[in-house]
């Protein structure tokens, strides 16, 4: 169980007398000045101060600039740049330039290119085509880290490193021999003996019992389904193999340069899942997250999920928004440019989840290149645009939010579980359902609590869930003994659980969990399946919920209910199943174990508002905007930062809540606290029950 984090923040430079400044939100961007001439440095430097900047990320990919052959180096233009960073106040995350090697490099040694489960080589022409276990590409990338890290150790500008840049982003599943070899030493260290392996795969099955060790294959391209096992593992061996090489650059780093903390930006959105993170972070002195809009109506919720979750990865304590747009990006079918507001919202969503930094990609929006149509900083448009202007007054803003840096994320009375290796087991192939989604299941959860207008904490499956009242554990697919054991002691401890369909039926080794589903949570539900009952694209079945009623799609189940105390809330009204119940409640103690059946989607919202009652767990906004605003708190000591979202396209009155106003407006002295069409208020107000 790994529970860590952030342990180390940003070395901010000293001032002139040699004082520390005093604590600020950071600000600014990837900047990549070797894509411009000399005379823009000037100018960016220029209106990275107007516009409040106080970091960059500089080098991200820069490698064949600074090696432009295996002996040859070209350091002059970055240290020239890191110095005329530091003479305008602009301090420097500096990455160690080794996200994509450069063309002497894959010419020279093309095997540490990744091959794709087809056998198809990716060859360089984009970025990050390297192998996370080719001997040769770390020979050459730890000698670049090392150079730089003895180059700049004592840079003033230099506050913290950024390992490579979205590791796995291009390059998680690799199926070469490098990784097949690596695969094997990590099975080795997972399974003491070739007997083990066998067991936990399964290899009974298909004539697929291995008889020595270097007969194993990443799950290459296969007549049918590879085995599952076998499935799962690589993916496990391909988030540590990235995570290994992670730590290989940051030993080198904290070996040279000890007191300048070590980072590297996740990608925590979406359905970017190869990476565990949850088990990275503790492998970093901070947290960073890069963030984009995925357009659709649950948008902004996917950004709020994804900001809450990056934030409890880092256990509640500041992270670093390293990259996030302004406006458009260049990678989706379709790019839109952001509504007027929603720079800010977006932005300030994050901080309200525990940002301290609000970064972007990038600086100036590139002249040429594959990413020209990414929005930067500063538009094509230049300094006099639309889109600068709302940069320079998001700079102010964050300014004036300085009092929160430093506080961390107040936990909710409510959780959601969130758990990679069910994440990557629930969607493997050959499965009841391929179309079961288990972000999406834990990401509709999260919009009903935001229309619940209930505060709830996305939490990774180790977190210790004792303070809580209400825990949702969506598609809790793969249940080892000691999660469903903690499960079962927040239920005897008086606290109220919620899982869903497909929950519990396998152990860690994908092998069902037998006696009927949802296998190990049966007992603590009271409840018994035989049989799964999925619904074909385009079935939906009723669900009658006493109230209104709401419709299931994608899953139902045939339920017997094996204890009497056992409450049906909710029954199938139509479909094969209908007459029995799709949602149920085993009152244990003061605590419960609920079910829950079907995907319900937006259906969601009155059951869980049920759910919330059942457990005592009110919100905390007033009834008006519940809804409408989402509500996010950090604290302090002394102090509660309320974040206000606005959730909605139109303004929204808040009544009732004191407190002094950081950002945003209040209606005269004591009136309520107004928020413009997706508009954030921020109040501060006394620490209450610390
Ligand atoms: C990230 C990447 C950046 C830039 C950005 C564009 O994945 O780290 O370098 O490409 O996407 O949205």
């Amino acid at each position: 169980m790994s529970t860590t984090s952030p342990h180390r923040w940003l070395r901010w430079p000293t001032t002139g007398d040699g004082e520390r400044p005093t604590p600020r939100l950071a600000f600014g961007a990837d900047y990549n000045p070797e894509q411009w001439p000399r005379e823009v440095w000037d100018e960016d430097v220029r209106l990275m101060r107007a516009a409040g900047v106080n970091i960059v990320s500089v080098a991200i990919f820069s490698w064949a600039r600074l090696q432009p052959t295996a002996d040859t180096w070209d350091f002059a233009w970055l240290d020239a740049i890191l110095d005329l960073l530091h003479e305008n106040g602009i301090a420097v995350d500096l990455a160690t330039a080794t996200a994509s090697p450069p063309p002497w490099l894959t010419t020279a040694h093309p095997e540490i290119l990744p091959v794709t489960s087809t056998g198809e080589t990716v060859w360089p022409g984009a970025r990050q085509h390297w192998r996370p276990t080719s001997p040769v590409f770390r020979e050459h990338a730890l000698r670049l880290v090392r150079t730089m890290a003895e180059r700049y150790a004592d840079h003033p500008a230099l506050t913290a490193w950024h390992v490579s840049n979205e590791l796995g982003c291009h390059n998680i599943y690799d199926y070469s021999d490098d990784a097949a070899g690596a695969f094997r030493t990590w099975l080795r260290n997972r399974y003491p003996t070739l007997d083990d392996l066998n067991d936990a795969w399964g290899t009974a099955f298909w004539s697929q019992r291995y008889s020595a060790w270097d007969q194993i294959l990443p799950p290459r391209l296969a007549g049918s389904h590879p085995n599952p096992t076998q499935q799962l593992d690589f993916k496990r061996f391909s988030s540590d193999a990235l995570k290994d090489y992670l730590r290989a650059e940051r030993d080198i780093l904290r070996d040279l340069t000890p007191d300048v903390p070590v980072t590297t930006n996740f990608m925590v959105m979406g359905e970017t899942k190869g990476m565990d993170y949850a088990d990275w972070a503790q492998e970093i002195d901070f947290v960073s997250n890069d963030h984009y809009v995925l357009p659709g109506v649950q948008a902004h919720d996917e950004l709020s999920f994804s900001a809450n979750l990056t934030g409890h990865i880092a256990g509640g304590l500041p992270w670093f928004l390293m990259e996030h747009s302004t406006s458009a990006v260049n990678w989706q079918p379709v790019n839109v440019a952001k509504k007027p507001g929603e720079l800010v919202r977006d932005s300030l969503t994050h901080v309200a989840h525990g940002a301290d930094a609000v970064c972007f990609f990038q600086w100036r929006q590139s002249r040429a290149g594959a990413e020209k149509y990414h929005s930067g900083m500063v538009p094509h448009a230049g300094e006099d645009s639309v889109l600068h202007r709302a940069v320079r007054d998001l700079g102010a803003t964050l300014e004036s939010l300085a009092p929160v840096a430093g506080s961390h994320q107040l936990p909710a009375r409510t959780a959601i579980l969130f758990d990679w290796d069910s994440w990557w087991a629930s969607e493997l192939d050959s499965h009841p359902h391929n179309a079961l989604r288990y972000r999406q299941e834990a990401l509709d959860w999260y919009s009903a609590f935001l229309a619940a207008g209930v505060r709830v904490d996305v939490v990774p499956a180790h977190t210790d869930l004792s303070g809580y009242d209400l825990v949702v554990a969506p598609v809790l697919h793969v249940v080892p003994g000691g999660l469903g054991t903690r499960l079962d002691e927040f239920v005897q401890g008086g606290g109220h659980l919620v899982v869903t369909y497909f929950s519990g039926i396998v152990d860690e080794n994908d092998h069902i969990h037998l006696g009927g589903y949802p296998g190990a949570f049966s007992e603590l539900l009271g409840i018994r399946v035989e049989e799964f009952a999925p619904l074909l694209d385009g079935e939906s079945v009723l669900i009658d919920d006493g109230a209104d009623g709401v419709e299931g799609t994608l899953w139902s189940e045939p339920i017997t209910v094996t204890d009497p105390a056992v409450q049906t809330l909710a029954w199938y009204k139509t479909g094969e199943h209908g007459g029995r119940p799709a949602i149920t409640r085993r009152p244990v103690g003061s605590g419960s174990a609920t079910y829950v059946s079907t995907r319900l989607g937006t259906g969601l919202t009155p059951v869980l508002r049920r759910l919330l009652d059942d457990a005592g767990v009110p919100s905390e906004l007033p009834a008006p905007v519940r809804g409408d605003v989402e509500l996010a708190v950090r604290a302090t000591d002394d102090d509660e930062f309320w974040f206000l979202v606005n959730r909605t396209a139109h303004q929204v009155d808040v009544d009732e809540l004191s407190g002094e106003v950081l950002i945003g407006t209040r209606a005269g002295a004591t009136g309520p606290v107004v928020l413009a069409p997706r508009g954030v208020a921020v109040l501060r107000r006394p620490r209450t029950g610390a």
